[in-house]
């Protein structure tokens, strides 16, 4: 490792004591001294996109603002770098997530001994930094699909000093040359286990990633490996990360628009109680209710208020319609091979009555076949979580 050039100490003590703050607890040693050891701004290009706050992004570009840019990367803030198809397809992420993230693949003392550890979702590069902050470069690989991004973050790891394995490819295949791993820590989110993960991680060894389903892009998966090729873990309550992208040619077609109505009805369940922000129901009903996805409507074309709600595989969509007055009752149309309502009222009713569990109290097995098996565990017991697509969808 070549000497890193500084990050600015006042933004540097400011990032801590935001990351500190944020975390409620003080970082151990190592962590501490890598997030001062990597200087932020050498990983960031010079046009960012913050949050505004009501939805979108502005833009933070360092040709015009150059001081704003600076306080920016040293902001305990995500900021993206990245669009494709204006959505955001890359970014640095915030780092107390990062940091969490650390914390709970358990790199312990960190140095030499720690063992191999995995990237998944280069980037910048800033994530991998801090690992070889860490750990020692000798033992860090990092793997990114978007070769551009790839090149990027080894030239920015480069210019601050680092200097792991970075590789191009994509991800869902592990990177097989560096393997086995203690630790595989992944940077985005992903709905399943790819098997290749299972396969590259010792007995023992931690998987870490964030979650993601349909219906709710929230949770972070811990798992331990063991003997058997088999790993179990947890859910843990916080981070929303960008979904793992998949190489061209293997994504979906999407949800078709709607088409001809077939079933109208009444429901009683509020549309809000499903999608308006509950974190563990719609955790829930992502596991349960495979591939559904809901946008509100508040454009009054249809209603007041819809919920609308499609199928990633399938024409079928369903709509929940509030006429600004009654709060018991909306009206629902349904279409499609799939009643999407039915499923929402069914895995919301199944929440209810496991007493409304929280992320935190759902576990995770998972093989190298591809077999998930999702339990919550209540107050009265352990429950298995049903959900159609788990084995299927593993290719
Ligand atoms: C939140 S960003 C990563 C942040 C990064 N670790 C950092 O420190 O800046 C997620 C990254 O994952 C990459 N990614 C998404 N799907 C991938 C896949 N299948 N294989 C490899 N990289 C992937 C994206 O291109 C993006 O750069």
């Amino acid at each position: 490792m070549k000497t890193s050039p500084a990050a600015p100490t006042a933004h540097a003590d400011r990032l801590l004591a935001d990351v500190t703050e944020l975390l409620g607890r003080q970082l151990p040693p190592g962590y501490e001294r890598a997030l001062r050891t990597v200087p932020r701004h050498l990983f960031l290009p010079g046009r960012l996109w913050l949050r505004d706050g009501e939805g979108g992004y502005r833009l933070c570009d360092r040709s015009t603002d150059p001081d704003g840019w600076l306080t920016a990367a040293y902001l305990d803030i995500p900021l993206v770098t990245q669009f494709t198809d204006g959505l955001p397809s890359s970014s640095a992420s915030m780092p107390s997530m990062v940091l969490r993230t650390l914390l709970l693949a358990g790199l312990d003392g960190g140095g030499a001994g720690a063992g191999r550890v995995l990237e998944l979702g280069t980037g910048t590069g800033f994530n991998a930094a801090l690992l070889c902050a860490f750990l020692g470069e000798g033992v860090v690989s990092t793997v990114e699909l978007d070769p551009v991004l790839a090149a990027q973050g080894e030239r920015n790891l480069e210019a601050a000093g680092f200097a792991p394995a970075v590789s191009c490819g994509d991800a869902a295949e592990g990177w097989p040359p560096g393997a086995p791993y203690e630790r595989v820590i992944a940077t985005f989110s992903v709905d399943r286990v790819p098997p290749a993960w299972l396969e590259q991680t010792t007995a023992g060894g931690r998987i870490v990633t964030p979650w993601t389903s349909a219906w709710c892009r929230y949770g972070t998966l811990e798992l331990t490996t063991g003997r058997d090729g088999t790993a179990h873990g947890r859910f843990h309550a916080f981070a929303s990360f960008m979904p793992m992208q998949r190489p061209r040619s293997c994504q979906g077609t999407g949800p078709a628009a709607p088409g001809h109505a077939q079933h109208r009805g009444v429901t009683s369940l509020s549309p809000w109680r499903v999608a308006g922000g509950d974190l563990d129901a719609e955790f829930h009903l992502g596991l349960t209710v495979p591939g559904a996805s809901f946008a509100w409507d508040t454009s009054g074309e249809y209603a007041p208020t819809r919920l609308h709600i499609a199928d990633e595989e399938s024409p079928s969509w369903a709509a929940v319609d509030y006429d600004g007055r009654s709060a018991d009752r909306f009206t629902v149309t349904q279409a499609g091979p799939r009643l999407l309502w039915d499923e929402i009222t069914t895995g919301y009713t199944c929440w209810e009555m496991l007493e409304r569990p929280r992320i935190g109290q759902y576990r995770l097995s998972v093989n190298m076949a591809g077999d998930h098996t999702v339990t919550v565990e209540t107050g009265r017991g352990t429950s298995e979580i049903a959900n159609p697509t788990w084995r299927a969808c593993i290719t």
